[in-house]
């Protein structure tokens, strides 16, 4: 029988929509997704052990050690559904991550088949990153533009709290930018000669950009992805 079950890393520069278009592709296929940011700002938040090693490197927007992070993902893939796919948004970013996320998906049977690389110009994710707010507090949290002046009130009038990021002040936005170029930008062409990276335009609205993911990767999972 043939395996059709996703198995995604998701790319892209700080700012790109990586979060956006998980939720998306998690409502779309039957997958699992992992934000290494995201759980690494929860442990934080919380002052596990985890937590109070990053919270420094976070707020410079450097990145966390390999051991620790390959340690993290090797914790997550060993829970991971047998009926379901996964898609991975933040990890790898080195390149030593990449390595041995290989091995541990050798170990597994399910190597990645796909690498989404969501681009998008630099003046675009300073805007995108310069302007995002969570709404905090009512419900799950919610990812917003301070220019969106409707989001804006929804969140105020449920009584949310709209809360920056510690990593979205100018000084880090460019560290950050300048740490994806060096350091994650070059697994694209660790992963190029496995056919399966698909480069996707993030500018345009989040459904066109979710609608361009989706294209190339349906109707069948196994669909090999444009370069
Ligand atoms: P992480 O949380 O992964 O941060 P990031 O890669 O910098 O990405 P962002 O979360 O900033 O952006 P995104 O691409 O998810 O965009 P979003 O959807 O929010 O990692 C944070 C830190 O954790 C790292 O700096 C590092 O320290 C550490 N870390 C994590 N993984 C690690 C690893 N593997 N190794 C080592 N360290 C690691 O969208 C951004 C904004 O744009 C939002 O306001 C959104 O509403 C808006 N937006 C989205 N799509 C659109 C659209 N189409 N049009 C207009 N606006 C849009």
């Amino acid at each position: 029988m043939p395996d059709n079950r996703m198995h995604i890393a998701l790319f892209g520069p700080p700012g790109a929509g990586k979060s956006t278009q998980s939720k998306f592709l998690l409502r779309r296929w039957p997958i699992v997704s992992l934000s290494t940011g995201k759980m690494l700002r929860e442990e934080s938040a919380a002052g596990s052990e985890l937590g109070l090693k990053v919270r420094d490197l976070l707020g410079r927007g450097e990145l966390v050690d390999d051991e620790t992070m390959i340690a993290t993902i090797r914790k997550w893939l060993e829970n991971l559904p047998a009926d379901k796919g996964f898609l991975l948004d933040g990890f790898p970013r080195t390149i030593p991550q990449a390595i041995a996320l290989d091995e541990m998906l050798e170990e597994l049977g399910r190597p990645l088949n796909g690498v989404v690389n969501l681009k998008l110009s630099v003046s675009e994710a300073v805007y995108r990153l310069g302007g995002r707010r969570i709404c905090y507090g009512v419900g799950p949290e919610e990812i917003i533009h301070i220019n969106d002046e409707d989001a804006v009130n929804r969140c105020l009038a449920r009584g949310g709290l709209l809360v920056q990021r510690s990593d979205d002040l100018p000084n880090v936005i460019v560290k950050r930018l300048n740490v994806h170029e060096a350091e994650t930008e070059p697994l694209l062409n660790y992963y190029r000669p496995r056919n399966i990276v698909h480069s996707v335009e993030a500018s345009g609205s989040q459904e066109e950009v979710a609608q361009r993911i989706v294209e190339g990767f349906e109707p069948k999972a196994s669909h090999t992805p444009k370069q």
